[in-house]
This record gives structure tokens, sequence and C-alpha cells, in this order.
């Protein structure tokens, strides 16, 4: 087995995403299980520079995880001809200045989603990264969820008929920061620095919906800020100024209507963080995170509406589970690997920066939906 040294810039390490996720999660547990086998006799050995404004922190993770290299200047590790790979998990307004100089020196790029904070950015960077040949991808984890994945088996074995609609819930509350400390970064509750659930969760929706159903055709949504007032990291209260709750109808090719509720002010009344639910012609589906459940249309039963009575069925009972049949490795990790083998084998790889503008084509459009009160067509993002 010959060893491969594959060196990768990965900006935004002391970030929630990029610390916990693609750090130690996915670039450190590769290391951890020895390299990535690339099935031709080389094992690929993830080598992170660490990349970052705060030089004491960087040296205080590089530490901790027995790391040689990181640094505060981007412009030198660009210029690093060993560095072959750069990956972003800054804030989405530190993301497009940072994509284009790592293009620009000729790095294969890989970084968070939304690729920008608006789509003409973001198409300009797909265009930037094809001009330069470099290869190039956006971070979709939810397809690799377990939960997800169960759904996209039950969805190419067929299993729905026809599908009708998908509904979708995600959310769950977001405490204000005063009483209680806020478990999410307080930029993503200020439009001034890139924050807001539609640009957030909406890229998310898009991929999910494109890779599981098909493409999207129209959206019509309600964008609006619940929580007009929060508190920061620093105790200190601020104006709310982006979005905290989306609600949107999406039409797919085809005709399947989907229509999925995301918010920050919603306290949670499911089995999941977000849940799916897909119903066809032949059967029922509802997924999470990482459950499956289904209910086949022989399994279906016949509620008859009749408010003077109790509930008569137990509606729940008669789902059952889809099987794990097999081992989910973390999301982020394995979609790493396939990016891994993209850029050194050449792998097939539909998640570029393309496919990224599309989830911010769709954020944008869905704000724009909100502020003019009307449901708009999504025309394709020409390749
Ligand atoms: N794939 C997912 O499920 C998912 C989930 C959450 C966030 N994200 C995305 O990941 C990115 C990072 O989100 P996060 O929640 O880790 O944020 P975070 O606030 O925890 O981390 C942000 C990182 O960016 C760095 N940074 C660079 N310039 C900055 C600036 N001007 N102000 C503040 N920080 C700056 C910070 O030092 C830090 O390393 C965002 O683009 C977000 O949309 C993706």
């Amino acid at each position: 087995m010959t060893r491969r040294t594959v060196r990768i810039a990965m900006n935004g390490v002391t970030g929630r995403m990029g610390y916990r996720q693609h750090l130690v999660r996915s670039v450190l547990a590769l290391r951890e299980q020895g390299g990535l086998d690339l099935g031709d006799g080389t094992t690929l050995w993830p080598e992170p520079v660490l990349v970052g404004r705060r030089g004491l922190a960087l040296e205080e993770i590089a530490a901790q995880h027995g790391l040689d290299h990181w640094t505060t200047d981007l412009d030198a590790v660009l210029a690093d001809p060993a560095v072959e790979i750069y990956f972003d998990a800054q804030v989405t307004s530190a993301r497009v200045a940072a994509v284009e100089r790592a293009i620009a020196a000729g790095k294969h790029v890989y970084c968070e989603k939304p690729t920008a904070p608006g789509v003409a950015d973001a198409v300009r960077l797909a265009r930037l990264a094809q001009q330069a040949g470099v290869r190039n991808g956006v971070v979709q984890d939810k397809l690799f969820l377990p939960g997800l994945r169960k759904l996209k088996r039950l969805v190419d074995g067929g299993f729905f008929g026809r599908v009708l609609s998908v509904r979708g819930e995600f959310g769950y509350w977001v405490f204000e920061g005063d009483w209680q400390q806020a478990q999410r970064p307080s930029w993503n509750y200020r439009a001034e620095d890139g924050g807001g659930i539609t640009l957030d969760m909406l890229p998310h929706w898009e991929y999910v919906l494109h890779e599981l159903f098909g493409p999207v055709t129209s959206v019509q949504a309600l964008a609006t800020t619940h929580i007009p007032r929060r508190w920061d990291e620093a105790g200190k209260p601020y104006p709310a100024t982006a979005d905290d709750a989306v609600y949107g109808i999406f039409e797919l090719a085809g005709g399947i209507v989907a229509q999925i509720n995301s918010s920050w002010a919603v306290r949670v009344h499911r089995d999941e963080l977000v849940e799916f639910q897909v119903d066809g012609t032949h059967g029922s589906a509802v997924a999470g995170l990482r459950s499956c459940r289904f209910q086949h249309r022989a399994a279906t039963p016949r509620p008859v509406w009749n408010p003077d009575q109790p509930a008569t069925e137990r509606f729940r009972d008669h789902w059952q589970d889809v099987p794990d049949n097999g081992v989910w490795d973390n999301g982020f990790k394995a979609q790493w690997e396939l990016f891994l083998r993209h850029v050194t084998l050449g792998d097939p790889w539909p998640w570029d920066l393309l496919a990224g503008a599309r989830g911010v084509h769709l954020a944008a459009l869905a704000l724009e939906s909100s502020t003019q009160a009307r449901r708009l067509p999504v025309p394709e993002l020409p390749r």
C-alpha cells in the first residue's frame, strides 16, 4: 500500500461546523481509520492546514489534535503548491472572497452551503471554478442522513407509486439569549452578517427535493422574523434583522407539491428535529434524521371524521420502521470521502458549485416571493 498525502487548507475550523463536523468528525476521523483506501493500492492521507483569523485558537486546536500546520495567512497558504484543496466553513459572508482567491490560485475547492449570500456571486464562483478547471464541491450533508437515505431507498424501490406530496417540518426553539444562552451564533439572526433561516435552510431543501423527487419549478414563501430582539454571545441585546422562520410551498417537476416549514421559533413536538412526510398513491413514509417509517396502502386505516367521539385509531401504530440494513457513517465524512475520491481519481461528483448555486437561487427566489407576496417560477440555472 502506498500512502499519498493530500494537503487541505481548512478555513473556519474554529466555528461549529468547521471544527466538529469537518475537522474532527470527517478529516481527523479519516486519519483515525488509517486514511482513505482508494482501492488501487493507495491510501490517501489528509493533512489539514488550519486557517483562520485567530492564531491562538488555531494553535490550541492544532495542539489538541497533534496537528503540525496552522496559519492566519490565507494568501501564503494558497501560494503553497503543496496545498491541493481549499475548504471553507467560514461565516457565509466571508466565503465568496476566500473561495474566489482559492480558485484563482488553482486549488480544488470544497465549501459549506450557502456558497454565497446572493445568487450572482454563487453562479460566478461556479463559473470561475469551471473555467479554472478545478474540482469543486458544496456540502450537501442531509442527503447522507440515515433517515433520508432510507427514504431514498423507498423512492428508488418504487414503494410510493406516484408521489403526490412532501411535507417537511424543520426547526426548534433557539433561545433568545437573555435568560438562557442562544445555542446558535448570533450572526444567524442579523441580515447584514449573512444570517436568515431562508438562506440557511432553503439550500438544503433544494438539494433534498431535487435529488429525491425532482427539481423545484416554483416557490411561494413567507419569510418572517418572529423574535425581533435577541442577545448576543456577550449578553448584549441586538435587533434581529434576519428572518427566523420561512413557510414555503414548492412545485416540483412532475407535479409533486412540497410544503416545508423552517423555524427557529418553534417548540419540538416531533420525534426528530426535521421530518418529511411523503404521500404516494401506494404508500406513505415519514423520515427524520435517523429513522424512517412507512405505511403501505394495504395497512392504511379508514379514518372517519367524527369530532363527537374520541379517536378510534392509534394512527401511529399502523406504521413500520425501515430497517437500517447497514452501518451509516457520519454524513459529512461520507461526503468528504466522495469529494477526495473525485479530486484524486476523478470519480463522478454531482454536488459542484453550480449545484450549490441552485440552493442559493431557491433561497433568493423564496425571499423575493415573500416580499412580493406571490408565487414565482424557478428557472433552471444554465450549466
Ligand atoms: N451543513 C450544515 O448543516 C450547516 C449547519 C450550520 C451552518 N452551516 C454553514 O456553515 C458556515 C459556518 O457556520 P457555523 O454555524 O459553523 O458558524 P460559526 O459562527 O460557529 O463559525 C464561523 C467561522 O467563521 C470564522 N469567521 C471568518 N470571518 C468571520 C467574520 N467576519 N465574523 C465571524 N466569524 C468569521 C469564525 O472564526 C469561525 O471559524 C455557514 O456558512 C453556515 O451557513 C452549515
